[in-house]
């Protein structure tokens, strides 16, 4: 063979596994970037590749999601969507209204998704009646995620009202230890900030204040209340807070260096995915004031519009995956979330899932059960960034508590 005719067929081969390899893929952008997010995506990489789909990675880093839906809306523009998304609550909506995302139907019907999926999540998962995202997960916020050596050192039980939780959230800061592990980034704060409202006001306020964006809730002396508890909680932050990543206040749990961080269940993921067990090193427990509520977020996957055949057959194959039972048992358990079928027996579930699974169901019968304000379920994304604002704004002291109610008012009312 002629030198030529040597590069030609090479040439030839690279294209032919080329197409080969992108007849399969999915390009997949997301926000798992921690060591137990890692580790739950690994899980998703390993059950696709079992299905003959190659996996694109596509990592935005930033909890709640803001900044990869800012590289999302970059690549739309640019008119080359990935061909899936990670996507919470509202921001599926506003993809669907824009005609963006592909429709799931004939899948969810053959998989019967519309009878395992429960309604707080199908709200999110359909767009006027189509099926438009696959949800993988339900995590909550108003957890308290604990180092149990620690509270044995100090003679702390788990408290059970606002009051116990500050005695002992004092009780290690006087030891010397940092009582709070928290990472001062906007999406954090506001996650702090859906377990006080819900706390202070219960699920009425809740829902009037984060939900119905009522005026005279977002202004009241219980909005009041909720950013007074804000600011205790940051008198009981370490000087090194701001900006930290919240896998890294996580750590300091793990590694015996602070208390409490109140986080969503991903927190769980990191903990686990450092060796230690839910009831032993660790344990969990839903922010005072909060039990009998959940503040939920459900990842799920929407399929963005693709013309090419091949790239459609690896998003069903995609969608068949993060839906199937099997595979929402392994990657829940590395993510620290519960599944998002209510056909999943809980008895792999550690201690904090099988809590999480059982009180999922139960504030969901009981009505308990609100769309998280931080993680973009209760409120449309602008409304969420303009909260974000004047709660992180609160936090580092710009405005007293008064002034930041006055302000949620007045920052809502423009976002709407
Ligand atoms: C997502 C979780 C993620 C967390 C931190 C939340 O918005 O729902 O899956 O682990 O952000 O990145």
């Amino acid at each position: 063979m002629t030198m030529m005719k040597k590069l030609q067929a090479s040439a030839a081969a690279i294209a032919l596994s080329t197409t080969a390899v992108a007849a399969q893929e999915v390009e997949v952008l997301h926000w798992w970037t921690s060591g137990g997010e890692a580790a739950a995506v690994g899980t998703l990489r390993d059950a696709l590749a079992g299905g003959g789909v190659g996996w694109v990675d596509m990592p935005v880093a930033g909890g709640g999601g803001s900044d990869a839906m800012t590289v999302l809306r970059a690549r739309v523009t640019a008119g080359d969507p990935p061909t899936a998304v990670q996507m919470l609550g509202f921001s599926i909506q506003d993809w669907a209204a824009e005609g963006s995302l592909a429709n799931l139907n004939d899948l969810a019907a053959e998989q019967g998704w519309a009878d395992v999926v429960p309604d707080a999540l199908q709200r999110f998962s359909t767009y006027d009646g189509n099926w438009v995202a696959a949800p993988v997960n339900v995590h909550s916020t108003n957890w308290v995620w604990a180092n149990t050596a620690l509270m044995a050192e100090l003679g702390i039980d788990q408290p059970t009202d606002w009051d116990g939780f500050v005695a002992a959230l004092q009780a290690a800061q006087d030891a010397g230890y940092t009582a709070l592990a928290h990472g001062g980034q906007a999406w954090q704060d506001a996650t702090i900030f859906d377990s006080m409202v819900m706390g202070v006001g219960g699920p009425e306020f809740y829902q009037a204040s984060m939900v119905d964006l009522d005026p005279e809730a977002l202004g009241s002396d219980m909005m009041v209340e909720a950013f007074n508890r804000m600011e205790t909680l940051r008198g009981f932050v370490d000087d090194n807070f701001s900006g930290r990543d919240w896998n890294l206040a996580s750590a300091m749990v793990i590694n015996g260096e602070a208390l409490f961080q109140i986080m969503g269940d991903w927190a769980k993921g990191e903990f686990v995915n450092a060796g230690q067990t839910a009831g032993d090193e660790f344990t969990c427990f839903r922010v005072p004031g909060t039990e009998g509520t959940v503040t939920f977020n459900s990842d799920q996957f929407a399929m963005f519009n693709v013309t090419d055949a091949s790239a459609q057959a690896a998003q069903t194959e995609m969608a068949s995956a993060v839906m199937s039972p099997e595979f929402q048992i392994t990657f829940n358990l590395v993510k620290g979330s519960v599944p998002a079928r209510t056909d999943i027996p809980s008895d792999q579930f550690d201690m904090c899932g099988q809590m999480g699974m059982a009180q999922l169901a139960e504030a969901a019968a009981g009505g308990t059960l609100f769309g998280s304000m931080a993680h973009g379920h209760a409120n449309n994304p602008s409304v969420q960034n303009a909260m974000y604002d004047v709660i992180t704004a609160h936090f580092n002291g710009e405005y007293d508590a008064e002034t930041a109610a006055a302000e949620l008012v007045t920052a809502v009312e423009l976002a709407m």
